[in-house]
């Protein structure tokens, strides 16, 4: 077998998400679903409530006023939102391990995966584009591949990173040189096998080439293309493979994006992420 092949057939056998968060994903999808399964369903377990209302009540989901129960929290911020919630608690503990070769403390994937889900919605507005709600799901996730080689896999980066610097390759390329696949596969193979909507798993899987992706949504595409790039030049991403990033040109075309409007959104996640960091990790 491959290293190719035995890394995405073990990729197939990690824990899947906690049951709340593939259970809301399933309310959540369901337009049919009452309001009060979905409160039910996140006041049954207690962490993801309480976590839940601390992120509710941060400026960047809440706003203005004090949000005190899980329904209210319903109520103000929509199930869209009440779903990024459960996610961002859920991926919370997959990245509280540092990642060997990634150059990344614990919690450093997820302060990037934050900044780039932010980036996501911010750029989003800015641009006047109406992303789907999914955008942030994408961002969230789209580095998980990161934390399936290097946790689960116990696959030690470095040389990858080596040949990278060497030959002044973008990361993923040489991760596919080394390993014979890169983390935005092993990341879309995780989630198709978590059963995250294709949306979300399209988007990962084509995040480092938007160019080449042969979809309808390729807007998505190229937002957490470009967020992932605002999340590395915000200073937030302390990610070895940060200096190799290959940041598409078609794609800030594409999406008409300016100088000044990136500057507003690095202030945006600047502004918003050490809370809503905060109050993951405690
Ligand atoms: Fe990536
Ligand atoms: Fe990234």
């Amino acid at each position: 077998m491959s290293t190719r092949e035995e890394i995405l057939s073990k990729v197939r056998e990690v824990p899947s998400l906690p049951l709340t968060a593939t259970r809301m994903l399933q309310l959540v999808q369901n337009p049919d679903t009452p309001f009060t399964e979905i409160q039910r369903e996140v006041e049954l377990d207690v962490t993801l409530a309480s976590n839940i209302l601390r992120l509710a009540n941060s400026a960047y989901f809440a706003g203005s006023g004090p949000i005190a129960s899980v329904r209210d929290a319903i109520v103000r911020l929509g199930t869209k939102r009440i779903l990024q919630l459960v996610l961002t608690t859920s991926v919370a503990p997959l990245t509280s391990k540092p990642l060997k070769g990634y150059g990344l403390r614990a919690g450093g994937l997820l302060r990037h995966c934050a900044a780039t889900a932010i980036g996501a919605e911010q750029l989003s507005r800015e641009l006047q584009l109406n992303a789907p709600d999914y955008a942030y799901t994408a961002g969230l996730m789209h580095d998980i591949g990161k934390i399936v080689l290097g946790t689960y896999l116990e696959i030690d980066a470095t040389p990858v990173l080596d040949l990278a610097y060497k030959e002044g390759l973008s990361f993923e390329v040489a991760e596919q040189r080394v390993l014979g696949v890169d983390h935005a596969e092993v990341g879309a193979t995780l989630l198709e096998a978590w059963m995250i909507p294709a949306t979300v798993v399209d988007v990962v899987r084509w995040h480092h080439s938007p160019d080449a992706y042969p979809g309808p949504e390729r807007f998505v595409v190229d937002l957490i293309h470009v967020a992932d790039h605002v999340a590395r030049v915000s200073g937030t991403s302390a990610e070895a493979d940060g200096m190799n990033y290959s940041l598409s040109v078609e794609a800030v075309e594409r999406l008409g994006l300016k100088p000044a409007i990136t500057e507003t959104v690095v202030n945006n996640v600047l502004r918003s992420l050490d809370e809503i960091c905060e109050n993951l990790s405690q």
